[in-house]
């Protein structure tokens, strides 16, 4: 096994997986869960991610390179920023411990500017723990990322669809530089050391960004602006509706100051426009919950 991955049965993992296998790559995932009818199974090895020392040291074995997208959107329940802080540190050290030369780990645009959002905050703080750690590594910070099975596009997509109002927080008039998943994974294996900026060739607007995913799911929702705290109202009653947690008041705030933006050359070539056209009928059919991915009963844990 050349590679390990976290989380290939999920989004940017499964892309980074598939980047790999591409370039000859054998493949090992650190999963929770199983997953025996993907097709991607097939094609790799399969371990446990338990934040144990030693069920970690086992699961990294003989691997030459971690690619690492562990990480949590909001905290619930047991699950905390701290928790996921001290959780890779631990996964982190396992992979010093084996003898894995270079960590590639995936943190997020200007992760060090906004130490005040907990998520921002715990994504500084694993990058300059390793910057501290001596272990080979490369930081890929990507901006907002769009594609096959991705959570937040597609919601956007299912709410323009199926509600007659969308509001947008505040006037929508920050900024996002939307990257595709795929251009992250190429990024993510052809980076060697160093901080990299993971973003795409446009940026837009928030308001834009709307406009344009109504447009490709001919949404029927009225998009207007409305004051933050509306927004958040709105989307913990629909929330609740669907039972998700469909955006945090951090997330919005991250929003709001342009963060899931760069400032230097795009590496990403995929645009966003000419990804949407060819979703057709696909985006937005039906909802797709964080909670029950990431956090619910429908993880199904494999044994350390
Ligand atoms: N999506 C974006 O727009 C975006 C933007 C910037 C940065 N990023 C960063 O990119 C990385 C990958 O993000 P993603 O959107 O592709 O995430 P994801 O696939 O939903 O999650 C990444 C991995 O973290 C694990 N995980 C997620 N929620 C968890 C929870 N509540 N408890 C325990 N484990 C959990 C999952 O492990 P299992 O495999 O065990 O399920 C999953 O494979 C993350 O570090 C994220 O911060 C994402």
């Amino acid at each position: 096994m050349s590679a390990a991955v976290t989380g290939a049965f999920s989004f940017t993992g499964r892309a980074i997986a598939d980047e790999l296998l591409r370039c000859g790559e054998s493949v090992r995932t650190l999963s929770r869960a199983d997953a025996p009818n993907d097709p991607l199974r097939r094609r790799i090895d399969v371990a446990p991610l338990s934040f144990e020392p030693a069920s970690l040291r086992s699961s990294l074995a003989g691997i030459e390179t971690l690619y690492n997208t562990y990480w949590v959107r909001f905290e619930r329940g047991g699950v905390s920023f701290a928790g996921a802080v001290a959780n890779t540190i631990e996964l982190f050290e396992a992979a010093r411990d084996v003898g894995v030369q270079r960590i590639v780990h995936i943190s997020v645009s200007n992760a060090d500017r906004a130490d005040d959002l907990p998520y921002f905050a715990g994504k500084h703080q694993l990058e300059k723990w390793l910057a501290a750690s001596g272990i080979g590594h490369a930081v890929i910070r990507p901006t907002l990322v769009f594609g096959p099975q991705d959570i937040l596009i597609n919601n956007l997509a299912w709410m323009l669809k199926r509600t007659p109002l969308f509001l947008l927080p505040g006037r929508g008039d920050y900024l996002v530089q939307p990257v595709s998943v795929g251009d992250v994974a190429r990024i993510a294996v052809q980076a060697r050391a160093g901080v990299v900026d993971a973003a795409g060739p446009d940026t837009m607007s928030f308001a834009a960004l709307v406009s344009m995913i109504g447009a490709a799911v001919r949404g029927r929702a009225r998009i207007v602006s409305g004051p933050r705290t509306l927004g958040l109202t709105i989307n913990s009653i629909l929330g609740r509706l669907v039972g998700d947690v469909i955006v945090t008041a951090d997330e919005l705030e991250g929003l709001s100051r342009s963060l899931l933006t760069t400032e230097s050359e795009p590496r990403g070539t995929e645009r966003f426009a000419d990804w949407l056209r060819e979703q057709e009928a696909g985006l937005g059919r039906s909802y797709t919950s964080e909670l029950r991915r990431n956090y619910g009963a429908d993880v199904r844990h494999l044994s350390p």
